[in-house]
């Protein structure tokens, strides 16, 4: 069974992509969005959570556990990797498909504050980041929008307009979506987009479909791929209301 968590609903942008590769697999799902959102929070606060999520994950059966949250991925992934005896799969900021898909040379970063400081980010960023220019931003109040299910429509348009227009006068083309709530906001995203720099074509970077296919081959290498017996099923957790989790997975995984 594989396990995935996130501190809210975004880690379905994670599911969706997964679930398209491993079809018939049995998923377990944890929305701690009762301490969410985790963006601005201490790395020790995310380590405690978790630590407590992981727990939970693996006494519902969980072999495998996917951190669909890129805050936690960078605070807590080194720490679960040392404490527990299950793999780990973490989300990685895709700075080097961005370098790889620019030809304005400026690359925009939207992520939430606790991952752009973050040494995992930073090293990224160091990594493969060169010859070219990087701008990041936090998506400010997308995580809240994303929560709250309002994914298009003024107000979306208006917040996301905030946070991607310094990216865009900096002359950025290609914006990598460094946190798992954000690709809900890509419709709005390329919409304002497409307003505020007409005639230049952006490019929206998700890392998701590559992390399933990194779960995938990993599952592979580990002998944890179902032997085609095992039906699909999806549990789904949260340490607040369930219904936002429920309603979101009824509008998000059409
Ligand atoms: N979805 C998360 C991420 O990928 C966290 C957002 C938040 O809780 O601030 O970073």
């Amino acid at each position: 069974m594989i396990g995935i968590f996130d501190s809210g609903v975004g880690g379905l942008s994670v599911f969706r992509e997964i679930r398209k590769v491993l079809p018939g697999e049995k998923y377990v799902y944890f929305s701690d969005n009762a301490h969410c959102p985790y963006g601005e929070k201490s790395r020790e606060y995310i380590i405690g959570r978790a630590r407590r999520i992981t727990e939970f994950l693996m006494e519902r059966g969980a072999d495998i556990i996917v951190v669909a949250c890129n805050t936690a991925t960078a605070a807590a992934i080194a720490t679960l990797r040392k404490e527990y005896d299950v793999p780990f799969i973490g989300m990685e900021p895709a700075v080097k498909p961005a370098v790889a898909a620019t030809r304005t040379g400026v690359v925009g970063v939207l992520a939430t504050a606790g991952t752009l400081k973050a040494e995992k980010y930073r090293d990224t960023r160091g990594k493969y980041g060169e010859g070219v220019q990087i701008v990041e931003h936090v998506g400010q109040g997308f995580v809240e929008l994303v929560e709250r299910g309002e994914t298009d429509g003024p107000e979306a348009e208006a917040t996301v307009r905030e946070s991607i227009a310094p990216l865009l006068t900096a002359g950025a083309d290609t914006i990598v979506l460094g946190c798992t709530h954000y690709p809900f906001l890509s419709p709005a995203i390329s919409k304002v987009a497409a307003e505020l720099t007409p005639g230049r074509s952006i490019t929206i970077i998700d890392p998701a479909p590559a992390v399933a296919r990194h779960l995938m081959e990993v599952m592979n290498d580990k002998g944890l791929l179902p032997d085609g017996s095992a039906g699909y099923s999806l549990e789904l957790h949260a340490s607040g209301s369930p219904t936002a989790l429920e309603t979101a997975c009824g509008r998000m995984l059409k």
